[in-house]
């Protein structure tokens, strides 16, 4: 299927079957904010879990906290947020459209790499069998000169931004004639930063209240919260503090779905280390997060490494897992080496220590700090983007979500053949054993094979069809979501059989 036209379907598929909602869409809808609906909540809740039990229940030395979005202004003055938390942006004088000149530029770099990849297509179709990519890549003039433009362009580009020359920034787009995707003209203004933080006040009364800001990261909630967590719980370094939360972002280009939201969720952890120790670290949950990923048993090709060109102000390393989405490789989690920067400046701002006191060496320092930060939205589209499926059933095509089974919205459907002769009584005395242990449906109304696609659409990996054979003999026929297949199974086996295959310890034993 042509990539373009999956994200249109699996767009239309998240409403049409309570997944996602536009926020308000009574009222025509808020531009890049979204609501989940009954089956997208239930997806969403079982990513968090997967998620904070791999890092709280599975690493003794990780905890979990919840802090609150308002936080003293302070915090964002200490974290550079107030002045470095920002995009650098530029409209177009014809369309009166804005948008990042870095991702005018990154998509012009990305143009190239699509040229690359023609040629290596081409060489691939001359060569066959005996096609050497690598080799190709690095030898072709053609490939060579291309990838040493996309080399140059970052370098300008990345040089002008941290020496702040906005200037240069708006030269780079007029020199490699970039126009604009509406009026396709080139008639840009000046690049000017845009502060991403969306503010409000605090108090009743507007003159006396101050500014406070929603958190445009969960990170700093952890922080601030440092010295709490180390005293209370006892910590010894090494320690992390795991946080899932809201997170708000005045996103000037919010496309792409759920890709990029003004309000969204993090699950965030930060792991304090000694000085000297962070890079051994960093390694180990760069791994770590892989193998989380991976534990999903999504295509492993659809995942890669991107390590930054420019680091954040607080990274002395930074990686990112990028999954390709649809609309092509993007960042989904990074992997960032913060250093000491955010607790030291907590320590300057609030004007009270935040150290560790080491028994061992008698020493006393500001930790440093390893972070992992994912979004919760993007795990949910890629979930959605590598489990959306279309299969050819005899003349029929039917849509399925295959997700992982611990993951899957509702376990279980329920189903009784027909609305009589006891059988539903039957059905309900199933649903009321397995309630308990998972999220199960009922459905009475419409063909069996109705009730089957329904259920597939929405990724519910076991149906139990009750018949007039299961009232005499108590067993029922047991259907498998991918395979299809369908077995028939004693009542008084199906809990055990089904809770094994959709408990969370199924994915939680592939991270030992
Ligand atoms: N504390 C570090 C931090 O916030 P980030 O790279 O800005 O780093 C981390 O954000 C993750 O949050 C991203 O990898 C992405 O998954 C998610 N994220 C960031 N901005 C987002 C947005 N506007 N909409 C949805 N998810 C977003």
């Amino acid at each position: 299927m042509v990539q373009e036209d999956l994200f249109k379907k699996i767009i239309a598929h998240c409403k049409e079957y309570g997944f996602i909602f536009q926020s308000s869409e009574l009222y025509d809808g808020l531009s890049a904010v979204y609501d989940y609906g009954q089956n997208g909540a239930e997806l969403k809740n079982n990513i968090k879990e997967y998620w904070w039990k791999a890092m709280t229940q599975m690493n003794e030395e990780v905890v979990g906290i919840d802090s609150a979005i308002f936080m003293h202004p302070t915090v964002w003055k200490a974290s550079g947020h107030v002045d470095a938390f920002n995009d650098p942006l530029i409209d177009n004088k014809d369309s009166k459209k804005r948008y990042r000149a870095d991702v005018l530029i990154e998509e012009y770099v990305e143009k190239i790499t699509d040229k690359i990849k023609k040629e290596v297509e081409k060489a691939r179709k001359r060569f066959g069998d005996q096609f050497d990519e690598q080799q190709f890549i690095e030898t072709n003039q053609r490939v060579i000169d291309y990838r040493q433009k996309q080399k140059d362009i970052m370098a300008v580009f990345v040089a002008a931004m941290e020496a702040g020359d906005l200037e240069r920034v708006r030269q780079l787009i007029v020199d490699l004639e970039i126009a604009c995707p509406v009026s396709g003209s080139r008639n840009w203004t000046e690049v000017r930063q845009f502060n991403l933080m969306f503010d409000t006040k605090l108090g009743s009364v507007t003159e006396g209240a101050n500014t406070i800001y929603l958190r445009p990261e969960t990170a700093q909630g952890i922080f601030v919260n440092y010295l709490n967590v180390q005293k209370t719980g006892r910590m010894k370094l090494p320690f992390g503090i795991a946080q899932i939360g809201k997170a708000f972002r005045n996103e000037i280009v919010a496309r792409q779905f759920i890709f990029r939201m003004r309000e969204f969720e993090q699950m965030e952890m930060q792991y304090f280390v000694k000085p000297g120790d962070e890079m051994k670290w960093f390694e180990t949950w760069k791994e770590r997060r892989m193998k989380w990923h991976l534990a999903l048993g999504i295509n492993p090709q659809k995942y890669r490494w991107h390590a930054h060109d420019k680091l954040a102000h607080y990274a002395n390393a930074a990686f990112d897992i990028e999954f390709e989405f649809p609309f092509g490789f993007k960042e989904l989690e990074g992997i960032h080496s913060r250093t000491d920067f955010d607790l030291s400046q907590h320590e300057e701002f609030s004007g009270k220590k935040i150290r560790y006191f080491d028994n061992e060496s008698g020493e006393s320092f500001v930790p440093y700090v390893v972070e992992t930060s994912i979004g919760l939205d993007r795990t949910f589209l890629t979930i959605l983007s590598a489990c959306y499926n279309e299969e050819k059933v005899g003349d029929d095509t039917r849509v399925v979500l295959n997700i992982p089974a611990p993951l899957a919205p509702v376990k279980v459907a329920v189903l009784p053949l027909v609305k009589k002769d006891g059988l539903p009584e039957l059905a309900r005395e199933i649903l009321d054993e397995l309630k308990f242990d998972m999220n199960c449906q009922y459905e009475e109304k419409d063909s069996i094979g109705k009730r089957y696609r329904r259920q597939d659409a929405i990724g519910t990996p076991f149906c139990i069809t009750v018949d007039h054979q299961s009232v005499e003999d108590r067993t029922v026929t047991l259907r498998h979501r991918d395979s299809m297949e369908q077995e028939r199974v004693p009542m008084d086996k199906i809990a055990q059989l089904v809770k094994t295959k959709v408990d969370m310890k199924t994915l939680l034993s592939k991270l030992v």
